[in-house]
């Protein structure tokens, strides 16, 4: 079981934390979400696309919305913007590695340039009355871990949260977890600031690491909830996911994207969702096949149905 005082948050994953998925971890318990990365230019353009991404459901509530830019004055307008939709928090997204945002000197480009960081933070937090929060990574490579001095700047222009995904820009989504940058950073962050931490929690034992190496306030969870988004009450309650709930935990996330996307989007993403769900079953390469050729709902629930009955009892 885990320390009550540490709060489990969703990160912000482009392509999964959509709303119906954001739902979906709070009621397993995540106690608090973040939309996906959203282009500030793109908001200020009044993009209505864009600014959907924005909305918030009641149920996923207290939610952060992450913005991205590298103009401190669009980045204020935007958050601006955002703040209408009643997120507990606007993100700033210092870490994302892609090419489309790092070459606008945006994302983790923002690393390489501590002052620039500061004062977009600054322009943000005077924008709004809501706290500001940045999500930042070590560094570009392990030889240069300006991420620091990122967080420092942030912290020092008014930011009230850092977020660290404990990998250098280099190192993508799979190298080693820099416990000992964000056990200093904790040291040097004033301790108003509130620390979050992020990168390879997929168990309990994964968070008590975590907790024990850099005495973090809060850690935020990513690919370790895609496929099992009951991960954050088995991290707080020591227990395992019920196999029959995971029926009913995917028929729920379906009916939830059908609502949010309508039945003619929704089917696509469905689709990317239930090669998660799916994994590590028997017969899951015959069912991705059959999902993929599959377009009406009603089928594709009968099909959903089918599987994972077969599959749990199979394995009872
Ligand atoms: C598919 C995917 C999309 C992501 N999109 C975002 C994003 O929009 N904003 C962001 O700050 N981080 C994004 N990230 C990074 C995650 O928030 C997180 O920092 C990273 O996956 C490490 O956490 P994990 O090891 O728990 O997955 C993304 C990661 C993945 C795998």
């Amino acid at each position: 079981m885990l320390n009550s005082g540490i709060r489990l948050m969703l990160a912000p994953m482009a392509g999964y934390s959509d709303q119906p998925f954001r739902r979906l971890c709070k009621l397993f318990g995540a106690d608090e979400v973040i939309t996906e990365l959203i282009s500030s230019n793109a908001i200020v353009r009044g993009n209505k696309r864009t600014f959907r991404m924005t909305e918030l459901h009641e149920d996923e509530k207290p939610a952060s919305v992450q913005i991205f830019g590298s103009d401190p004055d669009v980045m204020a307008e935007a958050a601006r913007r955002v703040a209408t939709s009643g997120c507990s928090f606007i993100d700033i997204n210092m870490g994302c590695p892609a090419k489309k945002v790092v070459r606008n000197c945006a994302g983790s480009a923002l690393l390489n340039d501590p002052d620039l960081a500061g004062r977009i933070v600054k322009k943000v937090v005077e924008a709004v009355e809501i706290p500001v929060s940045v999500k930042i990574r070590t560094g570009k490579n392990s030889k240069n871990k300006t991420g620091f001095d990122v967080a420092l700047q942030a912290a020092q222009n008014g930011a009230s949260r850092i977020t660290i995904h404990a990998r250098t820009v280099a190192d993508m989504f799979t190298g080693p977890i820099d416990y000992e940058f964000v056990a200093k950073v904790r040291k040097h962050l004033p301790s108003t600031v509130e620390l979050i931490g992020n990168g390879g929690i997929e168990s309990l034992e994964d968070a008590k690491r975590w907790i024990e190496l850099t005495c973090v306030d809060g850690l935020m969870i990513g690919r370790g909830a895609v496929g099992h988004p009951s991960i954050f009450r088995s991290i707080k309650n020591g227990e395992a996911h019920p196999p029959i709930e995971k029926l009913d935990t995917v028929i729920r996330h379906c009916e939830w994207m059908i609502e949010y996307y309508g039945p003619k989007y929704a089917i696509g993403p469905i689709r990317g969702h239930l090669m998660n769900y799916s994994k590590g079953f028997v017969s899951a390469r015959k069912f991705r096949i059959e999902v993929g050729k599959i377009d009406s709902f009603e089928e594709l629930k009968k099909t959903i149905e089918l599987f994972f009955t077969k599959e749990l009892e199979s394995a009872a």
